[in-house]
């Protein structure tokens, strides 16, 4: 009977072992980034040089194990003595490394596991279907982990009650018969809180996403392709767009502006062109249809006469183009400010623009999506030093204090504001 209580407390024993060390390995990994960041990252970057070298590959670099610890103490006696240490010197002089005397070799071994563990954090996926960049993502491990555990629990407690019942019948304490566990008040007990947990999730998740409408891509009363237009035919984004430049909106050009070219262009002789469905795309048509929105007579090469004096040729109206992009009422969100002043790409947020037949919508508008991008972007920061970036950004003494000394090397849009909930919020 013990014998089987023995073995169980021995199991639960390892399990939190287990549990501590792998804590006890956080606490170690984390420990070599924060000795980094306080004593090394004001001239190494692990991956770039800096006001020294990139550190990452060193192991095959030094000539020896040891090496490294003399080196981080005393910089100044290896380059005297040390040939390698002297070689790397001759690169970077005048710059002499400081020394680290007070550098325990565990803290150095830290240092150095950080330097070798250190991945680039990924780069911005700039098209490919929006696809979030892979991230270094432990929350299915902590799940699997959880689900194991809760297994492990549930068995213990099962084999526990099984070994009570065992030992008052040795004992001949009577008891009524045990109820089954999925009866047990407690198991059904857990079990509604943890599908009331998961379910309250979704709902919540999916409240948040209505009225978004990433891909949405309507059909649209003329077929007019991007493709052709900004892709084959090069023209600019700009030339109908301008107003991304300048302005808070992009603008949806009018219809003269297709009529500058289109009063030469009037039949489509580019290669053929297919809905996405398959169905084909009869181009000198389309342009039949933007000719009667224009009130555009093709035959005579020109305008239709005015006869009902309301100062348009007869005939003609705006096309009525179907907005795919639409920010709820409560955003404010500016094109120039991005485009002009943050130097974005359309694409970055429209997708390959130039390469779609019909639009569709690229990113899906959340929240999350203007803070994430506000929270990796650079704003072209001013450079005292050499007089480049934007001035008005001047005004940042700390920052540019941070820079000078290192300690930052570049300043996001987070650290401008560009998360504060008044910027984007009327
Ligand atoms: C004041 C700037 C400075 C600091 C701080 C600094 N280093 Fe250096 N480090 C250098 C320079 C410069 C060199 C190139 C050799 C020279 O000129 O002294 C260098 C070289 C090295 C090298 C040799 C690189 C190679 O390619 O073989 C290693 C390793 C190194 N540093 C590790 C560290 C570690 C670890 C720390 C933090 C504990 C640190 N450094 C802190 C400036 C610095
Ligand atoms: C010749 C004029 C023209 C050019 C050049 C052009 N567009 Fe457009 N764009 C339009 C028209 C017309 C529409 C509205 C019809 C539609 O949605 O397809 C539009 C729609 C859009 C939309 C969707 C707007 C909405 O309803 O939310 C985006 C985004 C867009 N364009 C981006 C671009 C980008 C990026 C480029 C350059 C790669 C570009 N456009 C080049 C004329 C143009
Ligand atoms: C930082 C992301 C971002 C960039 C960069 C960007 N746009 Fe937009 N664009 C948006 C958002 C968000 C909307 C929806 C705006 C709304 O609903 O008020 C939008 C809407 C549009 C529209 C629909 C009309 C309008 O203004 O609401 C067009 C056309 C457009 N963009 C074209 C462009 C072009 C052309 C460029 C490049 C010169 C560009 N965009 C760059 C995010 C961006
Ligand atoms: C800068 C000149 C220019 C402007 C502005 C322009 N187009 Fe075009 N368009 C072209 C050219 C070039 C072609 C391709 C002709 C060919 O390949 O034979 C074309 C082709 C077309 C086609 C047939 C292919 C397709 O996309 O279905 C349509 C429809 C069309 N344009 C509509 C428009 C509309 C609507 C506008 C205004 C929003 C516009 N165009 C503005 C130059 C222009
Ligand atoms: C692709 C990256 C990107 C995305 C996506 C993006 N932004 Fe931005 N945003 C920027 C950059 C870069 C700036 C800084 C421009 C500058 O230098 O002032 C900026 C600046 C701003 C500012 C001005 C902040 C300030 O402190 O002056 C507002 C407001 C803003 N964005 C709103 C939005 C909203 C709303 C969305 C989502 C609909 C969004 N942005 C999505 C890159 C982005
Ligand atoms: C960079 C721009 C930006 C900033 C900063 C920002 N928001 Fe938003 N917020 C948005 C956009 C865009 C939406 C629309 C999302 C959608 O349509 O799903 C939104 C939607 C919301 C909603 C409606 C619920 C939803 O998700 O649709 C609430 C509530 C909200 N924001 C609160 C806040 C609060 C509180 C802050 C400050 C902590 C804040 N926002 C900061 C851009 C921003």
């Amino acid at each position: 009977m013990s014998r089987y209580r023995k073995i169980i407390n021995r199991i639960f024993a390892s399990c939190l072992f287990l549990l501590l060390v792998s804590v006890q390995n956080n606490v170690k990994a984390a420990d070599g980034e924060a000795l980094w960041k306080a004593n090394c990252a004001n001239c190494h970057k692990p991956d770039a040089d800096y006001t020294g070298p990139a550190l990452k590959g060193w192991r095959d670099r030094v000539p020896n194990e040891e090496w490294i610890y003399k080196w981080v103490a005393n910089p100044a006696a290896m380059i005297a003595t040390d040939a390698y240490a002297k070689s790397v010197f001759e690169k970077w002089k005048p710059t002499v490394m400081t020394g680290f005397s007070n550098l325990k070799k565990e803290e150095v071994d830290a240092i150095m596991k950080y330097v070798d563990d250190y991945q680039p954090p990924a780069p911005k996926t700039a098209a490919g279907g929006g696809a979030a960049a892979p991230e270094t993502d432990n929350s299915l491990l902590f799940g699997i982990l959880t689900l194991v555990l809760a297994v492990v629990a549930f068995i213990l407690l099962q084999v526990n009650s099984n070994l009570r019942k065992l030992s008052d019948e040795k004992e001949g304490v009577l008891r009524g018969e045990p109820v089954p566990f999925y009866r047990n008040k407690a198991y059904i007990m857990a079990g509604i809180l943890v599908l009331f947990g998961i379910g309250g999730y979704y709902t919540i998740n999916g409240a948040i996403g209505l009225g978004r409408q990433k891909d949405y891509q309507p059909e649209q009363p003329i077929y007019y392709s991007h493709k052709v237009h900004a892709g084959v035919n090069q023209i600019n984004c700009l030339y109908c767009h301008g107003g991304a430049q300048d302005g808070k909106h992009a603008n949806i050009p009018s219809v003269n502006v297709c009529m500058n070219c289109h009063m030469a262009v009037n039949e489509y002789k580019g290669d053929p062109i297919v809905k996405e469905d398959g169905t084909p795309v009869d181009g000198t048509a389309e342009i039949q249809k933007l000719y009667s929105y224009a009130g555009w007579n093709p035959k005579t090469k020109q305008y239709n006469p005015d006869n009902n004096n309301d100062g348009i040729p007869d005939g003609a109206r705006p096309i009525e183009w179907v907005k795919i992009h639409n920010l709820p009422d409560h955003v404010y969100f500016n094109h120039s400010q991005h485009v002009k002043v943050g130097k974005q790409n359309c694409q970055t947020c429209h997708g390959n623009i130039q390469e779609m037949g019909e639009v569709y919508q690229f990113s899906d508008l959340s929240m999350g999506w203007c803070i994430n991008c506000h929270r990796e972007s650079k704003v072209d920061f001013f450079n005292k030093e050499t007089g480049e970036g934007n001035k008005f950004y001047s005004i940042y003494e700390k920052f540019h204090n941070d820079i000078k000394n290192h300690k930052l090397d570049s300043v996001t849009v987070e650290k401008i504001g560009g998360t504060e909930c008044q910027k984007c919020h009327y």
